[in-house]
């Protein structure tokens, strides 16, 4: 039930609205001066005050002042007479919710009562979602800590805070996005909106009048006017997504709108001030980009204030078992499934390190999510894993194992075999890493794919 507290010097006024709420199912307090509505404030929960403007000592606007101050986060609704509307109005500019005109009828004094509840309880709930979403991007939920990833905390703390346009680079399931959320919400726009463009999704045309927004009528299939991701982050951040797939006409609108900190919609005539931190992820190379004539240098520069790049799992397999750690107890209690796993046993545990992790932490946090599903014991086994890692063997090879009679021959191919599906594991499947890691030359290591047959998966 919600509580109103009711603030009047005429001592019968707050108990006949008093009488009036309670009737309407509200819960109310009543106080005769400003400064002891302050002290029941300070004593009980209230979820709307409603006062008098004119009052001997403390009056209405100064009370709005305390609660204010107070961070009392309560909406406040002034009674005013006709003689003091101008106060009323200069209680609004100094945050009151609303003003009501006194005498007024009960059905609009509940009337106001119920909206002011009502845009309360949806400040409120936005206010819950907004710690929610803190917490849970906070650094803490970053998980690492190999040399790598404590370099990058190191540069993500300090470059938070700031209005500095910051560049994620890394491979697909490397954190990027989840990077750039924790860098807004560590920073003095937390409160403001983060609003995410994925570039690749959409045409140019579209990309355009997504960003900057559009007058009504200036293309067909404009009905109304609409604002554009931009407008609707201004105070904020704005997040482009695959930011290398951005054509290069669509490079040079932007660049001029972060130079000139103003935009003008499709179509529109008017300029329109923004503020807005930009934050871009890519998970191809920019400066490989850049070389191949598809992405603006000048562009590059603006936003290349701040670079950070994000390792592959393979590149940080120290974070491994802490990650491993993290994601299962995550899947527990988000599936309720495989309460009493504890860890891996030791085969998946080497299949695990062995693995390229082609799909990065995203890949990982599934294959966990999998086995925890289809986990019957304390520990994940191979069986619980998803089919692709059926064909991975976590058994050591040894020399006791092989035939005595199978010949040497045979012998080094088994092992051949063996070291080219670790490398392009390892290196996720990209045979030119692959080749390097195996210090053999790349065509030479194409035609030991195709004659193991272990060309269906692996890309040059
Ligand atoms: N260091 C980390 N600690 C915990 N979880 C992580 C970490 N990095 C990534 N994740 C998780 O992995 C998943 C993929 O991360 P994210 O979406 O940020 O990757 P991405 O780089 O944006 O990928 P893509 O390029 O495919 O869009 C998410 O569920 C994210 O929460
Ligand atoms: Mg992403």
């Amino acid at each position: 039930m919600e509580t109103i507290l009711i603030v009047d010097d005429e001592k019968n006024y707050p108990l006949i609205i008093s009488a009036l709420l309670e009737e309407e199912g509200f819960e109310t307090l009543t106080a005769n001066s400003g400064e002891e509505a302050l002290k029941i404030l300070k004593s009980h929960e209230v979820d709307l005050v409603l006062t008098d403007m004119k009052m001997p000592s403390m009056d209405g606007i100064t009370l709005l002042e305390k609660i204010k101050e107070n961070n009392f986060n309560i909406p406040v609704l002034m009674m005013t007479a006709y003689g003091t509307v101008e106060k009323a109005v200069e209680a609004m500019k100094k945050g009151a919710y609303n003003y009501i005109l006194k005498p007024f009828d009960n059905e609009s004094l509940i009337a106001y009562v119920n909206k002011a509840l009502e845009m309360q309880r949806i400040i409120n709930q936005n206010l819950r979602l907004l710690s929610d979403a803190k917490s849970k991007y906070s650094f803490d939920n970053i998980i690492g800590r190999s040399k790598v990833m404590q370099n990058l905390f190191n540069i993500i703390r300090k470059v938070a805070p700031t209005n500095a346009s910051v560049l994620i680079e890394g491979e697909s399931g490397t954190g990027k996005e989840l990077v750039a959320k924790a860098l807004h919400f560590n920073s003095s726009r937390a409160n403001q909106s983060f609003i995410p463009v994925n570039c690749s999704a959409l045409s140019e045309n579209l990309l355009e009048s997504e960003l900057f927004g559009h007058e009504k009528g200036s293309f067909t299939g404009a009905v109304t006017q609409k604002k554009g991701k931009f407008e609707i982050a201004d105070n904020g951040t704005i997040f482009f997504d695959e930011l290398a797939e951005i054509s290069l006409n669509t490079q040079v609108k932007l660049l001029r709108i972060i130079q000139e900190k103003t935009l003008e919609r499709v179509g529109g005539v008017k300029p329109i001030n923004i503020d807005v931190r930009i934050i871009a992820a890519t998970n191809k190379k920019l400066t490989d980009e850049m070389e191949a004539g598809r992405f603006r240098e000048d562009l590059f520069y603006r936003l290349n204030v701040v670079r950070l790049t994000l390792p592959p799992l393979r590149e940080r397999k120290d974070d491994l078992s802490l990650l491993i750690n993290y994601f299962i107890k995550k899947y527990k209690e988000i599936n309720n499934k495989g309460e009493n796993v504890i860890g891996l046993d030791g085969e998946t545990e080497r299949i695990f390190y062995h693995y390229g992790w082609p799909g990065n932490i995203r890949e990982l946090e599934n294959t966990i999510e999998h086995a925890l599903i289809f986990s019957a014991g304390s520990l994940i086994t191979k069986a619980d894993l998803p089919n692709s890692f059926k064909e991975i063997s976590g058994k050591a090879l040894r020399i006791d194992d092989i035939p005595s009679n199978q010949g040497l021959a045979q012998t080094l191919e088994t092992v051949e075999k063996k070291m080219i599906i670790r490398a392009l594991n390892l290196s996720g499947n990209v045979q030119s890493r692959a080749a390097k890691m195996l210090k053999i030359g790349k065509s030479g290591l194409n035609q030991k794919i195709k004659k193991y047959g272990l060309d269906k998966s692996s890309k040059s």
